[in-house]
């Protein structure tokens, strides 16, 4: 696809991105209050939240780890996840949170609480900065919802199209040519 072949819409303004993780910031600092928190981020779509949401998050203990999956192809989920990248360390008896760009099929997420309860940590909590609940095929619980969305494929702030347009400021609505 060429660079210019394409439309994107704002449907999230970077501001508004903004605010509403700086309000999930404080509501999960008050439930970690004197405790670790480890924030393992799902590579590669939660890395530009991932980044925001550490620095809104107002404990002296956050770790940063990151879990690479491979599930998706173009814009359709292919319902196959497969670990890319393993965590650097353990997460035996940590408080976690899984960070992820957004909860489509659910299918990812549900997959990696599985993995990492089997690694016993302390208590296992789920971020996403977008939901489509219409799209999904298993239910998963998200903690923290930053946004919840229509079945619209979205792009930028870490969210890619084959690759591409992770580095917008917003989430942008992809028009693509008929
Ligand atoms: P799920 O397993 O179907 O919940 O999909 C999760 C993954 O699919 C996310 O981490 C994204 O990488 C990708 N994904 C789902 N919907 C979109 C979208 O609208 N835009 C970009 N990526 C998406
Ligand atoms: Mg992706």
């Amino acid at each position: 696809m060429p660079a210019d072949d394409y439309q994107a819409e704002v449907l999230i303004s970077a501001e508004r991105i903004q605010a509403r993780i700086a309000e999930l910031g404080r509501e999960g600092a008050h439930r970690h209050l004197g405790r670790r928190l480890v924030c393992v981020g799902v590579l590669k779509g939660s890395f530009m939240f991932l980044a925001d949401l550490v620095r809104a998050i107002p404990l002296p203990d956050v770790e940063v780890d990151f879990i690479g999956v491979s599930s998706y192809q173009g814009a359709e989920s292919t319902g196959v996840v497969r670990i890319t990248h393993d965590l650097a360390r353990s997460i035996e008896g940590e408080d976690v949170l899984l960070v992820e760009d957004i909860v489509d099929t659910g299918l990812t997420v549900h997959y990696l609480l599985d993995n990492l309860a089997t690694r016993h940590p302390r208590s296992l909590q789920v971020a996403a900065l977008l939901h489509k609940p219409s799209r999904a095929k298993v239910q998963v619980p998200v903690d923290y919802t930053g946004f919840t969305i229509e079945d619209r494929f979205v792009v930028g702030y870490g969210l890619d199209h084959d690759g591409r347009l992770r580095n917008l400021p917003h989430v942008a609505l992809l028009q693509l040519p008929a």
